[in-house]
């Protein structure tokens, strides 16, 4: 597939993915992408997952129609984009592997060798000339591991980004951008805002009219609003105001209590309100929907004196990822001795920039008069 004039994409479709990163449900698969840069000189972008190197390698080399490649410049050591860096070694012996320093620590330790005579190690500000195209390297570490080096090539003026700006499914995935482009990024480098806001510093200084990432859709337009997105991800502010109320329930009690509030939120006007059963969907959803609203309700049943495994769940993904900036309430529920809204919020306590909602709901087994009128005072607060 041509990008530009230059610049070909001999990427893979994955479509038989059922877990990405040995977790993330990926209904439509997943793309690992590679490009290949055809100057006086050609860089190959990375390579693609173990189970698609003859393919990869089989599209690189009718790219290059009988000419050599001359470089690898490996962005990202992760396996999902590593994996052909032998093979392409072996078919290709007068290339040379252009990557940081941790990143060849990491070939040594996934190859056994970190071809020592055949590479060159670039740093911040490397820069490389094919020809035409001068490369210079951006430094991303945890973006999303720490030897990830980005490339800008001024002369297309292209940013390729590595996992950034990424997403689930396969590039050819009839779908929205948006929803899985922020399970992906919440999910997998939401821990590390801050080196995504340093990033971010650095690309706004650039010239970019495309963006190659190495999962999902080249994106060509408007590309300020896929900047504005990853700035508000990383900077951890609310994506849009609205309650997202996840819940844990056993009998159906504290679903219906969720159910309850979700209404009386929006009799009261509240614009987006979303519920999240994570007893049924998978957390990486439940994560992504809280990060993207202003306000989170936790519900939850008491289980072992402690909290439903699928709440537990559900607020360590979310401290991990240093949730914060967001006002959360609590709805608890126990037939004897209900402790879940303590034990949900102690795990949140060391959380920035928490507010807790002055109400709470306490249920016992059922709803009744009390607690529905409980319900009803959180829905209040919560709207205003
Ligand atoms: Fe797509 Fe961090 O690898």
């Amino acid at each position: 597939m041509e990008i530009t004039k230059d610049i070909r994409y001999i990427g893979v479709d994955d479509t038989d993915i059922d877990l990405f990163e040995g977790q993330y449900p990926v209904e439509n698969g997943m793309s690992y992408n590679s490009y290949v840069i055809l100057d006086e000189k050609i860089a190959v972008l990375d390579s693609v997952d173990a189970g698609f190197v003859d393919e990869w390698l089989d599209k690189l080399a009718a790219v290059l129609d009988g000419r050599l490649p001359d470089y690898l410049i490996v962005q990202h050591m992760e396996p999902d984009h590593s994996a052909g860096i032998a093979r392409f070694m072996e078919a290709y012996p007068e290339a040379v592997i252009v990557s940081s320093m941790p990143a060849f620590n990491m070939v040594k330790n996934y190859f056994g060798t970190d071809y020592a005579a055949r590479r060159m190690v670039i740093k911040e500000g490397s820069t490389l000339s094919l020809g035409n195209h001068e490369l210079r390297f951006i430094g991303a570490p945890m973006v999303h591991w720490p030897e990830v080096m980005m490339t800008y090539d001024a002369s297309e003026k292209i940013l390729f980004t590595a996992d950034a700006f990424g997403k689930f499914g396969t590039v050819a995935a009839d779908e929205e951008w948006l929803p899985e482009a922020r399970r992906y990024y919440i999910g997998i480098v939401g821990k590390f805002g801050v080196q995504v806001q340093n990033l971010l510093k650095k690309a706004v200084a650039l010239d970019i009219q495309m963006i190659c990432p190495l999962h999902g859709p080249i994106l060509t337009e408007n590309l300020g609003y896929y900047v504005d997105l990853y700035q508000k991800w990383s900077s951890y502010t609310p994506e849009q105001e609205g309650v997202c109320i996840a819940y844990a329930s056993v009998y159906g009690h504290t679903a219906e209590a969720a159910e309850l509030l979700a209404q009386e939120l929006i009799d009261r006007g509240c614009p987006h309100v979303v519920t999240v059963d994570l007893t049924r969907e998978d957390v990486s959803e439940a994560v992504q929907n809280a990060f993207c609203y202003s306000k989170l309700v936790l519900c939850s049943v008491t289980y072992n004196a402690g909290l439903f495994p699928a709440m537990q769940q559900f607020i360590t993904q979310l401290v991990e990822r240093n949730f914060q900036n967001r006002t959360v309430a609590f709805v608890e529920n126990g037939s004897w001795a209900p402790t879940a809204g303590k034990a949900m919020k102690t795990m949140l306590e060391n959380c920035k920039n928490i507010t807790f909602a002055e109400h709470g709901v306490t249920i016992r087994a059922a709803l009744n008069e009390d607690s529905r009128g409980q319900i009803a005072a959180l829905a209040e607060e919560l709207a205003e």
